[in-house]
């Protein structure tokens, strides 16, 4: 799966710790937009679609989540609880995110405005799309 865990670094000093995410350097992106979701209740499940084009980063910076990927073939899931971790999910990956503990903050850092024509929302066009997509590859 082309999912990618990147580890940032971590600026320690006296003061405490800063981390900087910068395009192209230590993300392989420009991004053009950036989101977070806080204050989802425990028992729901966000997300549930893929991009057509659209890449994106995700953080927990605080707090914690799960995701559930799916490349149309292999399905996995990843626990978000380190702000040092950088999800990257590339174009074409259905992901779902649940289990976020009542503090998580989910920043989100996209390639691209928001766009619904990027959504692939529902998980048959999701398929047929990555079968084509595969073929013209
Ligand atoms: P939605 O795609 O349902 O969120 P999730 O993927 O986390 O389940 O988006 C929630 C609402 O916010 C929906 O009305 C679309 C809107 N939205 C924007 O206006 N801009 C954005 O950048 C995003 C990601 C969503």
């Amino acid at each position: 799966m082309n999912y990618k865990l990147l580890h940032m670094n971590i600026h320690g000093d006296a003061q405490g710790n800063l981390i900087s995410i910068e395009s192209m350097k230590n993300i392989p992106f420009e991004f053009k937009r950036m989101y977070y979701i806080f204050g989802t209740q425990p028992n729901i499940r966000r997300g549930k679609h893929a991009h057509k084009k659209t890449e994106q980063v995700l953080i927990a910076i605080k707090g914690s989540c799960k995701l559930f990927l799916d490349d149309g073939t292999n399905k996995e899931t990843i626990k978000l609880n380190k702000n040092y971790e950088v999800l990257y999910l590339p174009p074409n990956l259905w992901h779902e995110m649940y289990d976020f503990s009542t503090d998580c903050v989910l920043v989100v850092l996209a390639s691209d405005f928001y766009n619904e024509n990027d959504y692939l929302r529902k998980y048959d066009d999701f398929l047929k799309y990555w079968v084509h997509d595969e073929k013209n590859n």
